[in-house]
């Protein structure tokens, strides 16, 4: 097999070698470049491409490309398949697939993380000391325990499971959406509609793929519903949530506080060193600034164990379709 790794990172390369190394027969050759127009002539005389960025691959040429260069397989080497377009996909007869069991519990245990940052008040307790050298245990700092709460999921798959599984074990009430119910999660969480969800968690954490049609789910009108000492928590795909209604609930103390691992326009700062706040995104200005939120660089999946079985899943199903069997993870919409 010769494939060709894109968004290749130092962390991910030790994986690609230890690959190369295992397998002789094999050949990865890899490139930090993203997946683009202008970068696609690099997979010419590869059986596979391999990619792992947040940027969409929007350009039909870069299908087109792919297919005349005879490669039948782009394998991603993450969960989230948004950045794909299907409908090239589907014209050049591609096939696609991701690595949604990388780690489940890399997000989950960030998403943890998350909640009880924001429960204990970690964000203004931090803000106190760094910004006015204050360390009294002001009233707005008492807080609440986990055992006390409940724990809104939308979006109930390997990751928003993992999510309920943690919650569980740590006494909290755990009730959940999705579109599809499995009864094995029934052990950790409440099944229950979206809006009901939305009114009652105090902390509502979103664990859903980014589907066109839900775009902007988390907007105005939740953020309405929502209870005003509730917390939201991101770490699926930044367009589940209208940035300026966002914006607008935390000013207007509808909700307590936010850990956005992603968010809309997160291209423009992820990666990136800044000298100034105004080099920022308008969105990111104002959000920054407060201490009821938390930003992380998209950095919920990234662990020891998710980087490497990305390299492996991603390879695994690359070599599977290559001898003719069927992919592990293949994906469509
Ligand atoms: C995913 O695996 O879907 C992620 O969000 C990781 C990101 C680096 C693309």
């Amino acid at each position: 097999m010769k494939a060709l790794l894109y968004n290749m990172t130092p962390e991910q390369q030790v994986y690609v070698d230890e690959w190369n190394q295992a397998h002789p027969e094999d050949h990865l050759e890899t490139t930090n470049d993203e997946l683009e127009a202008d970068t696609v002539d690099q997979a010419q005389g590869f059986d596979v491409i391999s990619v792992l960025q947040v940027f969409d691959i929007n350009d039909e040429e870069v299908y087109r490309k792919l297919a005349s260069y005879g490669i039948k397989h782009i394998a991603l080497r993450s969960v989230g398949y948004n950045i794909i377009n299907f409908e090239y996909v589907h014209k050049y007869h591609l096939l696609v697939t991701n690595t949604p069991a990388y780690s489940p519990r890399a997000v989950a245990e960030n998403t943890l993380t998350s909640a009880m940052y924001l429960l204990r008040k970690w964000g203004p307790i931090l803000h106190n000391e760094k910004e006015d050298l204050n360390f009294v245990r002001e009233a707005n700092l008492m807080s609440d325990e986990i055992y006390h709460q409940t724990v809104g999921i939308i979006g109930v798959g390997r990751i928003g499971s993992a999510v309920a599984e943690i919650f569980h074990v740590l006494g909290a009430k755990v009730i959940g959406y999705d579109l599809v119910e499995n009864p094995a999660n029934e052990a950790f969480l409440e099944y229950t509609d979206f809006d009901t969800v939305i009114k009652e968690s105090d902390i509502l954490t979103l664990h859903a793929p980014l589907d066109p049609s839900d775009e902007g789910m988390i907007g105005t009108e939740q953020f309405e519903a929502m209870k005003d000492t509730a917390f939201l928590i991101n770490a699926a795909r930044g367009p589940l949530v209208d940035n300026q209604a966002l914006i607008a609930a935390l000013k207007e103390k509808k909700i307590a506080g936010a850990s956005l691992d992603v968010m809309t326009g997160e291209e423009e700062i992820v990666m990136k060193k800044f000298t100034d706040l105004s080099q920022l995104p308008e969105d990111y200005q104002e959000l920054v600034k407060m201490p009821n939120v938390v930003f992380t660089p998209h950095s919920a999946y990234y662990t020891k164990t998710s980087v490497q079985n990305m390299v492996k899943q991603s390879m695994t199903d690359a070599k599977r379709v290559l001898d003719g069997q069927k992919p592990v993870y293949p994906v469509d919409e």
